[in-house]
């Protein structure tokens, strides 16, 4: 999806978090976007209109009777000539505003003059993110068709506290501006998908564990790919060091017990994508303390057991969605060990990659895989993790179009 040549009308409202809407605007005008700014009075208590007017090259509105802007825009031109209106940062009192029809300033006449879509990305203080009348304005907000992204949770800037309330990252913006101008078909839309992705970390003792080189990135990148194709998608991921994908409900995990609890609470689904590396034994005993390094006694012996197959067990599960979906990693006898892993895991498709081949699949950009089914072998050219990503979630799309809701 790209985003050149649309024009965003950005509404900067009046809190800490507006110096990340100079950002916002910088990584909307590197795509091609074109921005034009509103900022309420309050705004411009925090950045100024010189910033944000060299960011955007154009003319700052802020005043709803300026005889000026009104004669050359005016502020119902302003509000529909726009593809899409943005609230960054959305406070409490922008939010209460809308929510109610006020329109007293620029920004919340222009609000309820637009027949444009709305995106807010709230931020305020936890209390006043969780105070009954702001939840109330958001379900009015959202019941009337306004989307939302954010507020992520963290340390707020003006005190010690942490909460519940922190402005969502201008590129996690940009991404939900994507998702919502994007209007392509959405083929999942009403699909419910279970993905798992990333390693499992198993415990030794409080401060070690077994891991493995898996990053995660193909496994977000499938999840993001469904969402993209309009899937109710529930990433069940395990530690991973990137970020969680726009537009998908993620449940963070760091057991192979953990990850197969989550995913049967998930069930029932319409799919089910396991691209998780999941450790395959794991050390039978966890010590409660740290074990520790005494001269003369040598190292511990491990005695490792089994983790359950989580693939396995969904793909034999009593509720088992209409499409599974495995993957293989392997170092040879690639296409022979993924036939065999189709029939014994109870998956539709075995996505088969060798892991051997070089510049390391494993935590590396690109993948080269085979498609192994019932009906043969398949083979992709080697390409970047989200191709293989947006390629195996069309596929996913063709094969559950058959499959009625
Ligand atoms: O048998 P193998 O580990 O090669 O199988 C890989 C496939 O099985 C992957 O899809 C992986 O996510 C899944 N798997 C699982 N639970 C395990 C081991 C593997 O879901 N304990």
């Amino acid at each position: 999806m790209t985003l050149s040549g649309k024009r965003i009308l950005l509404i900067i409202g009046g809190g800490i978090a507006a110096y990340k809407a100079l950002d916002l605007i910088r990584r909307l005008r590197e795509r091609g976007v074109v921005v034009r700014a509103v900022m309420t009075a309050a705004a411009r208590e925090f950045v100024t209109t010189l910033s944000v007017g060299a960011l955007s090259a154009d003319h700052v509105f802020t005043d709803l009777f300026d005889r000026n802007d009104e004669h050359d825009v005016g502020h119902i031109r302003l509000s529909r000539e726009a593809d899409l209106v943005v609230v960054a940062p959305a406070t409490a009192d922008l939010m209460a505003k809308l929510a109610n029809g006020h329109a007293n300033d620029l920004a919340s006449t222009v609000l309820i003059a637009t027949d444009k879509p709305v995106l807010m990305a709230p931020a305020m203080n936890p209390k006043m993110w969780s105070h009954p009348a702001t939840r109330r304005n958001r379900a009015t907000l959202q019941k009337d068709g306004v989307a939302f992204v954010g507020p992520a949770k963290g340390e707020m800037a003006e005190s010690n506290e942490a909460g519940e309330g922190r402005m969502a990252e201008p590129l996690e913006i940009v991404a939900a501006i994507e998702a919502l101008l994007d209007s392509r078909p959405k083929p999942l839309a009403g699909r419910k998908i279970i993905v798992t992705s990333g390693p499992t970390h198993e415990p030794i003792d409080p401060v070690r564990y077994i891991a493995n080189r898996s990053s995660g990135k193909q496994g977000h990148a499938i999840a993001a790919a469904l969402a993209r194709l309009g899937a109710d998608v529930r990433l069940v991921s395990g530690p991973v060091g990137i970020a969680d994908p726009a537009g998908v409900t993620t449940l963070h995990v760091e057991t192979a017990n953990e990850m197969k609890d989550e995913v049967e609470k998930l069930l029932p689904a319409d799919a089910a994508v396991f691209a998780a590396a999941v450790a395959d034994w794991r050390s039978e005993t966890s010590a409660d303390e740290k074990i520790k390094k005494v001269a003369g006694e040598g190292p511990p012996a491990l005695q490792m057991i089994e983790n359950p197959d989580i693939l396995s067990g969904v793909g034999h599960h009593r509720k088992r969605p209409s499409l599974v979906v495995g993957f293989a990693a392997e170092t040879r006898d690639l296409v022979r060990n993924a036939e065999a892993k189709l029939a014994k895991k109870g998956a539709d498709f075995i996505v088969a990659n060798d892991v051997s081949h070089e510049g390391g699949v494993m935590g590396g950009d690109r993948n080269r895989v085979r498609i192994v089914s019932k009906a043969g072998v398949d083979e992709w050219p080697e390409m970047s993790k989200d191709e293989v990503a947006t390629r195996l979630a069309a596929l996913i799309a063709e094969r559950l179009k058959t499959v009625v809701v």
